[in-house]
C-alpha cells in the first residue's frame, strides 16, 4: 500500500462532503453497465444531513492522501434504521437472522453502511486498511458488522470475502430488481 495513506475517523464537515463527492462518482446511476461490473458501483445516496447525524453518532472510518479522499467505510448504528426508508427492508430481514447460531438480536451489531475506494486507490490495500481500522475502533462497543452486498457486485464480494466476511443469507428484493448477499463479520 502507498505509504502515504492514513486511516482516520470521520472529524469534519468537510469529510462528510469528500464522502458525498466519491458517492456520487460512484452510484449505479451515472456507471456504464461493464464499468459497475467491473469495478463495483453503490445503490444508495446518502442524504447530507443524515450522513452529518450518523457520523455524529458514530463515527465512520476513512483513508485519506494529503488532503485527498481515498476511500470510506460507514458505520450505522440500528437505531438509523428508521431513518432510511430504502434501507428498512434490509433492518427488518437482520432482526430475524443469526451469526453463528445466535440470534442478531443477542448481540452488539451495526451496519456497514456503505464502503467505496476512489478508482485511483483500489487495489492498493486501502479497502483492508479501513477494515483493519473499523475493526480497531468498533471492537470495544459491538461484537459483529454485517452489510448486504449485489450479487452482481463480484468486485465488492471477492474483497470482503478476502477481509474476512462470511455469508449470513441470500435473497432477492423485487423492488431494486436485485439479488443481495447479507454478509458478517466478528469483530
Ligand atoms: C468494491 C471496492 C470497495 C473494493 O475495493 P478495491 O480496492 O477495489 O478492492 P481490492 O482490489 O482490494 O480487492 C478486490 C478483489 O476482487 C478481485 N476483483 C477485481 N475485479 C473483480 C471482478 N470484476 N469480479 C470479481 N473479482 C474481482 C480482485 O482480484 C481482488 O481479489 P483478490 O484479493 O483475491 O485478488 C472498490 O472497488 C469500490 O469502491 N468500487 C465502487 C463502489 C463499490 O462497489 N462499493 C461496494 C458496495 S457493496
Amino acid at each position: 500500500m502507498a505509504s502515504n495513506i492514513h486511516f482516520k475517523q470521520v472529524d469534519s464537515s468537510a469529510h462528510i462532503d469528500q464522502i458525498l463527492a466519491l458517492q456520487a462518482l460512484n452510484h449505479s446511476s451515472v456507471l456504464a453497465a461493464d464499468l459497475a461490473s467491473q469495478q463495483g458501483f453503490l445503490t444508495v445516496r446518502h442524504d447530507p444531513a443524515l450522513l452529518s447525524r450518523m457520523n455524529a453518532a458514530y463515527p465512520s472510518v476513512i483513508a485519506q492522501c494529503g488532503d485527498e479522499l481515498a476511500g470510506y467505510c460507514l458505520v450505522m448504528p440500528p437505531s438509523f434504521a428508521v431513518d432510511i426508508p430504502v434501507l428498512a427492508p434490509m433492518f427488518a430481514l437482520l432482526e430475524t437472522l443469526s451469526w453463528q447460531e445466535e440470534p442478531l438480536s443477542s448481540l452488539r451489531w451495526f451496519v456497514m453502511g456503505q464502503v467505496c475506494v476512489a478508482e485511483a486507490y483500489r487495489g492498493q490495500g486501502v479497502f483492508d486498511g479501513m477494515y483493519a481500522q473499523l475493526r480497531a475502533v468498533c471492537r470495544a462497543d459491538f461484537d459483529l458488522v454485517v452489510t448486504e452486498i449485489a450479487l452482481r457486485n463480484t468486485r465488492s464480494l471477492r474483497a470482503h470475502e478476502r477481509v474476512g466476511f462470511q455469508t449470513m443469507h441470500r435473497y432477492f428484493d423485487p423492488l431494486n430488481g436485485e439479488d443481495w448477499a447479507v454478509v458478517g463479520m466478528a469483530l
